[in-house]
């Protein structure tokens, strides 16, 4: 991963899901600050865009220093941005196949557009709406990645029934107590009934995409 703000990353690189896999051995993952490959004496990563507008814009010397301190050997550039394709759950299988990934972490109004001619790299965005950094979305693909490699997640059966593995949500989950507040867990879960269960949760799950993704339905 290369941005100018480690720590953000740092933190959540240690804990739960990501910092085990990662203390497991099962990913190695290295952060570098891309102000380390700035060449002028003021470590300059950014300038102003040509064109004018407010904002500035990652300059592209230091990015292309920084991937290219990784050396020859494959790899898939990923630079996150708004103005990326759109992060899913098949992006994400496909990434996940993936020996070496670098993810390149943009700030201000984004960065320069030769990185994505020249390294080349993709542009991938998280979600339509807009952060004010790379960072927070890098993490998302690194753990939405991560939990595909086997060994990650505990059993892996988990992985196939969540949700958008076949299109729908997942179906709603219920735990003791069998009553709170009021409300009771539905009987089918409390029978013992295998088939009848399967049959709930299947219904359950088209219910909730329905409500509240039927953009999924119409697919
Ligand atoms: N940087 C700022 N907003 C972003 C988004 N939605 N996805 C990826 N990178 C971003």
């Amino acid at each position: 991963m290369f941005t100018i703000f480690p720590t953000i990353v740092e933190g959540p690189l240690r804990e739960s899901l990501l910092g085990k896999a990662i203390e497991a051995g099962i990913i190695d993952v290295r952060v570098h600050d891309i102000r380390d490959f700035a060449t002028d004496r003021h470590r300059q990563v950014d300038d102003e865009p040509y064109g004018g507008g407010p904002g500035m814009v990652l300059k592209p010397e230091p990015v292309f220093a920084a991937v290219e301190s990784l050396g020859e050997g494959t790899k898939r550039v990923i630079v996150l941005s708004p103005a990326g394709r759109r992060l899913d759950q098949a992006l994400v299988r496909d990434l996940a196949k993936e020996p070496r990934l670098v993810l390149i972490s943009g700030r201000y109004e984004g960065v320069d557009e030769r990185v994505v001619e020249g390294l080349p790299a993709e542009e991938v965005s998280i979600g339509d709406y807009v952060l004010s950094g790379g960072e927070i979305p890098a993490l998302v693909v690194l753990e939405a990645v991560t939990r595909l490699i086997p060994g990650v997640v505990g059993k892996e059966e988990s992985l196939e029934r969540e949700s958008f593995e076949d299109g729908h949500l997942d179906h709603p989950h219920y735990t003791r107590p069998s009553e709170f507040r009021g409300m009771a867990v539905p009987d089918v879960l409390l029978s013992g009934n295998h088939a009848e269960v399967e049959r709930w949760r299947r219904e359950a799950a088209e219910e909730k995409t329905r409500r509240n993704r039927p953009d999924l339905l119409e697919r």
